[in-house]
């Protein structure tokens, strides 16, 4: 049941390695260790939306800044600072900074006071509304995420940790909903002692934080607070509010060891359900390849045979089949540039996500290495570029292409254009709306330089040595005069097989991108690598087969125009997660506003297209192949 996550023995093997040398660790998941009395640093992250518990649904996708004019937070006394952070951590929107709360390690406090501020009109009415569309608070103490302890409806007793806890709440009384503002945090730290060491034997291995609304008393000189009062605060939309922020901290021994802090977070929900699903969906889909493989290979076998016992009996032509177009299948497709550069680019993407969830399935990127993912795909895509370079020159160099100088230019370009290009677009809405999402400029800059200075120049390099390789030849030769092509029957057509091809590779992934769309659009973690790997597998191998099986069927009517089809057949399980997405959205989703909305569709129908690229390269390299195979294995004349 365990295994996919890292095991713990993976990860006991990590820690061991790292323990015997700090200077090994990844940045970001060192243990930072504390005598008792120690500064342990709370740092306040951008604020999220959340489920809405009144009608279980998101509302909103834009988050703000924690320091957002409006929100009035307690600053600190020099004003907040910034935490660096990585680049992927900053594309997905972490703002992290500095927060005046004062936390000593294993030192119980009581109704501290913080700060008084002063909420306007306007500033009553934004926060109002973001307490309606249930936003969440995110701090992190010791890089470790402030929590909610939660349970699962009918299993209190299994409580776990969801990242974030409420802004504020709406008060239940029937007929009288208001929203009311938190501004008391009872702060929980579980805390670990190492058995047998003296010096620094503390670190931190847990953190939820109980928020409330109160009406404390504040002495008259101001230090000291009252928090007794359970009245709830609200904002008032027509006059000016003061707010008395105050805190206390609990520190709880806690056993767990620092190695195991992040398991309350990475909870499954229903694991049950989540498992039989997958085993079904890969149970079904490698029983339908196989039948396919089977009966291919057999009918194959046959006709190989057949034909060629047809060549040695200089019997009549009446063989009809996939043997009929060797003369025009390896003739090159229409627009092979544009072809062999979604292939190149394809196989970038292939190889990136591959050795992505290997590098996650390793455990190498922990959650505690924040943006850790989005890190490494954005430094293995920049490598890989090589890879996408040499794969777009070999393919247009054997479809027989002759303008070299524009594939080398525009295979890095084309790709990469359409995603920044969505990027920067989608960014202007985060910006109109002030939120902390919209990327700051300078790390847009960072992005282009690297591109520019890596990714190109290895591009190029490996389209130079694309071109000098030796290119695919065509098995047979091709005719002069192309055939023509008979009548198709309807599942031929290429919107029918589409359609019809599609769907399978969907079906294999169909659990898993739930659970990716949930924790992009919930901000849960998600941790089951060992499933994603699983389902990566079983979509190569549905991509290729399926693909296959029909390209098969359509070089037996005849039909030679199997280039762009394999891509497209293949591709077409984009279609599918894009109306997937679409229909999330409709379901579980109900954001208000413009700019939500076409965030959200924006970066469905982003990754719909890289889908749709990496699928179709899968379908048409197999196909490729398979089809190499075959006309190689026949005698012509
Ligand atoms: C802090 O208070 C809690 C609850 O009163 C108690 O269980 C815990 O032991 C205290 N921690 C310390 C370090 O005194």
């Amino acid at each position: 049941m365990k295994w996919f996550r890292p095991s713990p023995s993976l990860a006991a093997l990590v820690a061991l390695k790292a323990s015997l040398s700090a200077a090994f660790y990844l940045p970001g998941v060192a243990p930072t260790d504390y005598n008792e009395g120690d500064r342990v640093a709370l740092n306040v992250n951008r604020l999220t939306p959340a489920i809405v518990p009144s009608t279980q649904q998101v509302e909103s996708l834009i988050s703000y800044d924690y320091y957002h004019e409006f929100f009035h937070f307690c600053r600190p006394k020099k004003g907040p600072e910034k935490i660096s952070e990585s680049l992927g951590s900053i594309l997905f929107g972490d703002r992290i900074l500095t927060s005046p709360f004062e936390l000593s390690m294993a030192k119980n406090e009581t109704c501290k006071f913080l700060c008084t501020s002063t909420h306007d009109k306007n500033s009553a009415k934004f926060t109002n509304l973001r307490i309606w569309q249930g936003y969440n608070l995110n701090w992190l103490i010791d890089g470790l995420p402030a929590a909610t302890l939660t349970s699962q409806v009918g299993d209190e007793s299994n409580q776990f940790y969801s990242q974030g806890f409420s802004l504020g709440g709406i008060t239940p009384n029937p007929g009288d909903h208001k929203p009311f503002i938190n501004n008391h945090y009872d702060i929980i730290v579980d805390y670990h002692r190492i058995p047998g060491r003296k010096e620094k034997p503390f670190r931190v291995v847990g953190v939820v934080v109980q928020p409330s609304s109160k009406q404390q008393k504040i002495s008259g000189d101001g230090k000291s607070a009252d928090c007794g009062n359970d009245t709830p605060l609200y904002l008032s939309e027509s006059d000016n509010t003061d707010i008395h922020y105050t805190y206390s901290v609990i520190w709880m021994e806690s056993p767990t060891a620092w190695a195991t802090r992040w398991d309350k977070y990475l909870h499954v929900f229903d694991p049950r359900i989540h498992w039989f699903s997958l085993v079904n969906s890969a149970i079904i889909v490698i029983f339908l390849t196989g039948m396919v493989s089977m009966v291919l290979l057999k009918t194959l076998r046959k006709d190989i045979a057949r034909y060629n016992q047809l060549d040695l009996n200089e019997d009549v032509q009446e063989d009809s089949g996939w043997k009929l177009v060797h003369g025009d299948v390896f003739r090159p497709p229409k627009n092979p540039m544009l072809l062999s550069i979604f292939l190149g680019s394809g196989a970038q993407i292939f190889f990136m996500t591959g050795i992505t969830i290997m590098f996650a399935l390793l455990g190498f990127l922990s959650p505690s290495g924040r943006g850790s993912l989005a890190t490494a795909m954005i430094i293995l895509y920049t490598l890989l570029g090589f890879v996408g370079g040499y794969t777009s020159a070999r393919v247009y160099k054997s479809f027989g292409g002759e303008s070299w100088k524009k594939n080398i230019l525009f295979t890095p370009i084309f790709i990469p254009g359409v995603v920044f290009g969505t990027f920067f677009f989608l960014n202007f809405f985060l910006i109109w709306k002030g939120s902390s999402g919209a990327v700051p400029l300078w790390t847009m800059v960072a992005l282009i330089c690297i591109w520019f200075v890596i990714s190109l120049p290895l591009s190029f390099t490996g389209s130079w040595f694309g071109f000098r390789a030796q290119p695919f030849d065509a098995p047979v030769r091709t005719n002069q005069i192309p055939r023509q092509i008979p009548e198709q029957a309807l599942y031929l057509k290429p919107i029918p097989s589409m359609l019809l091809v599609g769907i399978l590779p969907f079906g294999a992934i169909f659990v898993e991108l739930y659970f990716i769309m949930s924790s992009i659009w919930f901000h849960r973690v998600y941790y089951m690598f060992g499933f994603l790997f699983v389902c990566y597998g079983i979509m190569i191998i549905t991509c290729s087969t399926v693909t296959i099986l029909m390209i098969y069927f359509l070089l037996c009517s005849e039909n030679y125009h199997w280039h762009w089809r394999a891509f497209f057949i293949s591709g077409a399980s984009a279609f599918y997660v894009v109306l997937n997405a679409f229909i999330y959205w409709l379901s579980k989703l109900s954001l208000g506003g413009l700019a939500s909305n076409v965030l959200y569709l924006g970066y469905s129908l982003l990754i719909g297209f890289l889908f749709f690229i990496l699928t179709g390269t899968i379908g048409f390299f197999s196909t490729w192949f398979f089809v190499r195979k075959i006309y190689a294995s026949i005698k012509i004349d």
